[in-house]
C-alpha cells in the first residue's frame, strides 16, 4: 500500500479518535446529565409574554437603554447591560468591589450571569438567595431602586416616551399615567402604573430568557465530536464528576442544581460589602456555562479568577470570615487536576449569540 493511500485510510479513523477517551459510560453520563442538545428552555413563571417575539424585541431595546435611569451629576447612567454585560456572560466585569449604581452607591452583591437564567425557574427562584419566585419580579428590583435611581412611575413614563410604539404593538394601547410623584399616588393610581411597570419587566424577562449559552465545545464533544474538547478538558470533565465532586451541586444542562448551599465564601471584600450578607452564607448554585467570561466570582465578587476559585475548592473554602456551616471539604487535587478542571470550565463557553441580539442596535 502506498503511503498516500495509507493516509487516506487513516484519516477518517483518526477523526473519530477522542483526544482523551473516557469510559463510554462516563461520556454517556456527561451527555445525559449536562448536554444542552435538544433541551427546551423551561417555561416562564407567571409571564404570558415570556416567549413573545415582540416582547423579546422590546426587552432587547430596554435592556440596553441607559435613559431608563435617572441621571445623577458626575455618575454615568446605567442600563441592565452595565451590570449584566452580555459580552461578559451577562455579569459585571467592573467587579471591584461590586457594581456601581446610577444613584452613586455600590451594590452589595456581584451581578450574577444572566445566561441560562430561565433554568432558575426549575428550582427555588431568582437572585443569589433565590428569594424571587418570578424572574420579572427580580427585574423590578433594580428598575425601581438605587441601581437605576428610579421609581415605577418614572420608568413607565420613560418607556412610553422612548419606546411607546413598540410597547403598544406588544401589549396594546397603554393607560394614561398619573402625574406623580410616585410616593403620593393613590392605590388606584398605583395600580395603573403597575399595569405598565409589570409589562416592562415581563418584556425584559422575555429578552433575558433568550440569553441561552449552548453549543459549547463540551456539547459537541459528548454528542459525537470528541475532538471538540482538548485532552486536558476531557480529563477535567472526569475530575468534575469524580475527585472534585463538583456535580453534587453543579448539575443539569445549566450546571446548577438550582438550590441553595453554603460553600464557605468569606464575606470580606472591602468596606462596601456588608460583613454579614442577608443570605447568611447560603446562596444559589451559579450555572457554569460561559463562566470563563464572568469574573470576578461568587456572590460578593471576592474571588478574582477561575484558578483562584479552583484553589478555593481545593482548600475546602475560605479558612475564616464566612457565616454558618460550609458543606464542602478539602479536596486532594494536584495542580494538574486543577489545570484540567480549568480547561474543562473553559470548554463550557457557548457559541456567541447573533451580534445584533446582544446590543441595542436599531432601537429607538
Ligand atoms: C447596579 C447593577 C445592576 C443593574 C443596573 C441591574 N442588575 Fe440585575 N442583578 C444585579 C445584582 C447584584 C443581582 C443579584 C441580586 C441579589 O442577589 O440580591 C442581580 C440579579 C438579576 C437577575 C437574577 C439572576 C439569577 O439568575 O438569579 C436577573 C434576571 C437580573 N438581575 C436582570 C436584570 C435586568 C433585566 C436589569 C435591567 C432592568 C438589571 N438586572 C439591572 C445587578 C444589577
Ligand atoms: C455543595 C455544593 C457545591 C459544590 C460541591 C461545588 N460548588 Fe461551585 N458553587 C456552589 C455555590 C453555592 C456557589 C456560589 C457561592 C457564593 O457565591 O457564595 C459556587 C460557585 C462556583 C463558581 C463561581 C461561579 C460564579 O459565577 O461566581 C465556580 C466557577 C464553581 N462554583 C465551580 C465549582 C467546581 C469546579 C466545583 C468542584 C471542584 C464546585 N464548584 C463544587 C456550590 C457548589
Amino acid at each position: 500500500m502506498s503511503a498516500s493511500m495509507r493516509t487516506l485510510l487513516l484519516l477518517p479513523l483518526m477523526a473519530c479518535v477522542p483526544s482523551e477517551p473516557l469510559a463510554p459510560w462516563k461520556v454517556e453520563m456527561l451527555r445525559t446529565e449536562f448536554s444542552m442538545d435538544g433541551v427546551e428552555v423551561p417555561p416562564a413563571r407567571d409571564n404570558a409574554w415570556g416567549d413573545d417575539p415582540l416582547a423579546i424585541e422590546l426587552g432587547r431595546c430596554l435592556f440596553h437603554d441607559t435613559r431608563l435611569s435617572e441621571p445623577v451629576e458626575g455618575i454615568d447612567p446605567v442600563s441592565c447591560n452595565t451590570c449584566h454585560d452580555i459580552e461578559h456572560g451577562g455579569a459585571d466585569p467592573r467587579g471591584t468591589p461590586t457594581s456601581l449604581m446610577a444613584s452613586g452607591g455600590y451594590s452589595s452583591r456581584q451581578s450574577p450571569s444572566l445566561y441560562n437564567g430561565a433554568w432558575r425557574g426549575t428550582g427555588v427562584g431568582w437572585n443569589w438567595e433565590g428569594s424571587k419566585s418570578e424572574m420579572w419580579r427580580q427585574i423590578q428590583g433594580p428598575l425601581q431602586g438605587h441601581p437605576h435611581n428610579s421609581d415605577p412611575l418614572e420608568v413607565s413614563q420613560r418607556v412610553l416616551t422612548f419606546h411607546g410604539e413598540q410597547y403598544e404593538a406588544t401589549f396594546g394601547a397603554p393607560p394614561v399615567l398619573p402625574a406623580g410623584p410616585y410616593e403620593e399616588l393613590s392605590a388606584a393610581e398605583d395600580l395603573v402604573v403597575m399595569s405598565v411597570f409589570d409589562n416592562v419587566a415581563k418584556s425584559l424577562e422575555a429578552y433575558s430568557r433568550t440569553l441561552v449559552s449552548q453549543d459549547s465545545a463540551f456539547d459537541r464533544a459528548v454528542n459525537g465530536e470528541p475532538e471538540a474538547m482538548s485532552s486536558a478538558a476531557w480529563r477535567g470533565a472526569d475530575v468534575f464528576i469524580g475527585d472534585g465532586f463538583c456535580n453534587e451541586c453543579h448539575r443539569g444542562p445549566a450546571f446548577s442544581d438550582q438550590t441553595l448551599h453554603n460553600i464557605g465564601v468569606s464575606q470580606a471584600n472591602g468596606p462596601l460589602v456588608p460583613s454579614v450578607d442577608p443570605g447568611q452564607g447560603v446562596f444559589l448554585t451559579p450555572g457554569l456555562r460561559g463562566v470563563s467570561r464572568t469574573a470576578p466570582y461568587m456572590h460578593n465578587g471576592s474571588v478574582d479568577s477561575l484558578w483562584d476559585v479552583l484553589e478555593f475548592y481545593r482548600f475546602g473554602g475560605h479558612a475564616s470570615g464566612y457565616v454558618g456551616e460550609s458543606e464542602i471539604r478539602e479536596l486532594h487535587l494536584t495542580d494538574e487536576q486543577l489545570a484540567d478542571l480549568e480547561a474543562f470550565l473553559n470548554a463550557l463557553d457557548g457559541a456567541p449569540l447573533m451580534a445584533d441580539h446582544i446590543t441595542g442596535k436599531g432601537c429607538p
